[in-house]
């Protein structure tokens, strides 16, 4: 198991996420607006979908408000996570929630009784894992995918020098420090600073450059492979059978 799949597994971490972080990440629903967009685009009868890395089925949530009949498959490590996305979900009924580590190659024959798959969406999950295993997991959804499928990724990926990086930083502590104002909390922004630099995933997350990956992507045979969005550190990436 990798070291941050540990991490997420406490309710501390996962609470601490979606009571703040997922509601501070800037232009999150512009993000899943593109995610939507391209699913649209694709022209697909979307009958099934895989969320991976789900958290409490964000991701997925929206791809069922537009497609409301279709299966979901969602899958993450966490307990509290996955009772979070029961939780959201629980208006649809063809459902199945999966307890599992993706790190583990064996995590597939989880969730193949569900594919082929039409829609495969991951949302700030995979970064925590090593490049080689990025890639073969990239393998793993194309394999899952059926023909004209989506694969789309809403992730955090690395900034190409220290300075870019500084700005996204910047960017996502006032995000934060914004949304903390909203909610009436008293805290200072220093605070807010030393909160995202100390976070306690922060030694696990492993970004890679979303040039990179899209290249993976095209090589693993994926059509339409683009960067669809960015803003520094977030992109919204993926590509079709
Ligand atoms: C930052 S949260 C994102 C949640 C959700 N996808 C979203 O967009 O808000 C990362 C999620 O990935 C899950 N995760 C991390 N490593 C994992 C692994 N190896 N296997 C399965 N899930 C994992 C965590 O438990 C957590 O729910």
């Amino acid at each position: 198991m990798t070291e941050s799949a540990g991490l997420w597994e406490t309710r501390e971490i996962a609470d601490k996420y979606l009571s703040g972080v997922r509601g501070a990440i800037p232009l999150a629903a512009e993000q899943i607006e593109v995610m939507l967009r391209l699913v649209r685009a694709a022209g697909i009868k979307v009958n099934s979908i895989l969320d991976v890395g789900c958290g409490d089925g964000v991701l997925a949530a929206a791809v069922l408000e537009n497609y409301p009949g279709s299966r979901a498959v969602l899958l993450d490590i966490s307990e509290p996570m996955i009772g979070a996305a029961r939780e959201r979900l629980s208006i649809y009924n063809n459902m199945d929630y999966i307890v599992c580590d993706y790190g583990d190659k064996d995590w597939v024959s989880r969730v193949e009784h569900g594919a082929p798959f039409d829609v495969i969406v991951s949302g700030f999950s995979i970064h925590h894992q090593p490049d080689a295993r990025k890639y073969e997991l990239y393998e793993e959804f194309f394999n899952l995918l059926d023909a004209g499928g989506l694969f789309i990724n809403i992730e955090q990926v690395s900034s190409p020098t220290r300075w870019i990086g500084s700005i996204f930083d910047d960017l996502f502590i006032d995000s934060l420090y914004r949304m903390y104002l909203k909610r009436g909390d008293k805290i200072a922004r220093e605070q807010v600073a030393d909160e995202w630099f100390n976070r306690p995933d922060i030694e696990a997350n492993i970004p890679a450059p979303v040039e990179k990956q899209c290249e993976w992507l095209r090589r693993i045979g994926y059509q339409d492979v683009d960067c669809y969005f960015k803003l520094f550190e977030l992109a919204v990436f993926g590509g079709r059978k």
